[in-house]
C-alpha cells in the first residue's frame, strides 16, 4: 500500500502534462483500426528515419519527446507529413487525407502510456533481466512494494510514461530528471538536519523529498537553510552497452505492462 502511494506521489508532474498534444475531432485519433492502419504505414515509410516507436534516429528526430516539452497539434503534424519540412530531410507525402489521419493517430497514440499500446518483445524474458543480477534494477528500484528504494517506484511506468521516454531513460538516464520529477536534492535545514532524496513537488514555498527509505517529507521552504539541486544521476549509464538488443526490447516490453490500473482490475500481481 505504501509503495503504492508513492508511486502515485511520483508522477504529479506527468498528470500536469498528461495530454501531450491538443484533441483533434479527427475520428481517427485513438480509433485501434486507425492506428493499425497508422503503424503499417508508418513501418514502411517512416520508421527508417524516426524508428519504430517514434524514438529517433540517425536521420530523424525523436517525434515523442518533441511533443513532451512543445506539443504539435494533430492538425499540425497532418500539415507535416503532407508538405514535409523544406530544406530538411522531412519529405512531403502523397497520401490521401485518411491514410494521413491513420499516422497521425499512430504517432498521438504513440505519446501516450507505453501499457495503451502494443510493444513487441517477450515481458516474460524482461522480467527475468528486470530482477536479475546482469542489470541489477531491482537492488535500486522498486516495483509493487519489492526491490530497492534508492530510486523512482516503477509500478506504474507502464501506464504513466510513453514507451519511448521509458527507453530513453534507460539509455540516456539523466535527460529529463527535471522533467520526469527525479531531481537529486540535498536540502540543508535551519535546525541543522540533512535531508538528501529526489526532490518531488517543488513551489517557492514548500518542497517534497523522498528519501532512500522510501520515506516522504514534506518541507516548508522557511525552514530550509540550503537546497542543491543536482541534475547528474545515479542511474548506471552503459546500459546501452551492458544489454543486447533483445534483452533491451524484452526489458522494455516488462516495464511497458507495469500498470497499476491494468493489474488492480485483472486482480493479479
Ligand atoms: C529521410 C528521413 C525522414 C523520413 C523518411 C521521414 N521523416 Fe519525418 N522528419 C525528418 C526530419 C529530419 C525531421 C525534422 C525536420 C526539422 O528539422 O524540422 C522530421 C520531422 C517530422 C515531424 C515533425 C516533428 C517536429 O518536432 O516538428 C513529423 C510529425 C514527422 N517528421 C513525421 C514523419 C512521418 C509520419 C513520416 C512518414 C510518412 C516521416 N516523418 C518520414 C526525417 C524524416
Ligand atoms: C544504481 C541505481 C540504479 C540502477 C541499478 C538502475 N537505476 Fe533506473 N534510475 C535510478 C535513479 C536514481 C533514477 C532517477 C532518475 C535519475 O537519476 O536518472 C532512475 C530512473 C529510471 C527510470 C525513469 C523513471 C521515471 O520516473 O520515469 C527508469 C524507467 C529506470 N530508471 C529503469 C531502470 C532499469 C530498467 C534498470 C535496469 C536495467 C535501472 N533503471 C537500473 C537508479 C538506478
Amino acid at each position: 500500500m505504501r509503495a503504492l502511494a508513492l508511486a502515485l506521489l511520483a508522477f504529479p508532474l506527468l498528470a500536469q502534462h498528461g495530454r501531450y498534444l491538443s484533441d483533434s475531432n479527427n475520428p481517427a485519433i485513438g480509433d485501434p483500426k486507425a492506428i493499425a492502419a497508422g503503424t503499417k504505414l508508418f513501418m514502411g515509410s517512416c520508421a527508417g528515419c524516426h524508428g519504430p516507436d517514434g524514438g529517433g534516429g540517425a536521420r530523424g528526430p525523436n517525434l515523442v519527446r518533441r511533443s513532451l516539452w512543445h506539443p504539435l497539434s494533430d492538425d499540425a503534424i497532418f500539415q507535416v507529413i503532407r508538405k514535409g519540412v523544406p530544406g530538411t530531410d522531412m519529405p512531403p507525402t502523397k497520401l490521401e487525407d485518411d491514410q494521413t489521419w491513420n499516422l497521425v493517430a499512430f504517432i498521438h497514440s504513440l505519446t501516450g502510456p507505453a501499457s495503451t499500446n502494443p510493444v513487441p518483445g517477450n515481458a516474460a524474458a524482461g522480467k527475468d533481466i528486470f530482477w536479475g543480477a546482469k542489470a541489477g534494477c531491482a537492488n535500486c528500484h522498486a516495483i509493487r512494494g519489492q526491490g530497492g528504494r534508492l530510486a523512482p517506484d516503477l509500478s506504474n511506468v507502464g501506464g504513466s510514461r510513453p514507451l519511448a521516454v521509458i527507453r530513453e531513460s534507460i539509455l540516456e538516464p539523466a535527460k529529463d530528471l527535471s522533467y520526469l520529477g527525479n531531481e537529486t536534492a540535498v536540502v540543508e535545514l535551519k535546525n541543522g538536519k540533512t535531508i538528501t532524496g529526489v526532490a518531488k513537488n517543488r513551489s517557492n514555498y514548500s518542497l517534497q523529498i523522498v528519501d532512500a527509505k522510501g520515506r516522504l517529507h514534506l518541507l516548508q521552504m522557511a525552514d530550509v537553510k540550503k537546497l542543491t539541486i543536482s541534475e547528474t544521476t545515479s542511474m548506471p549509464t552503459d546500459f546501452a552497452k551492458r544489454l543486447t538488443r533483445d534483452e533491451l526490447r524484452d526489458l522494455l516490453a516488462y516495464l511497458a505492462a507495469q500498470d497499476i490500473r491494468l493489474e488492480t482490475a485483472k486482480g493479479s500481481k
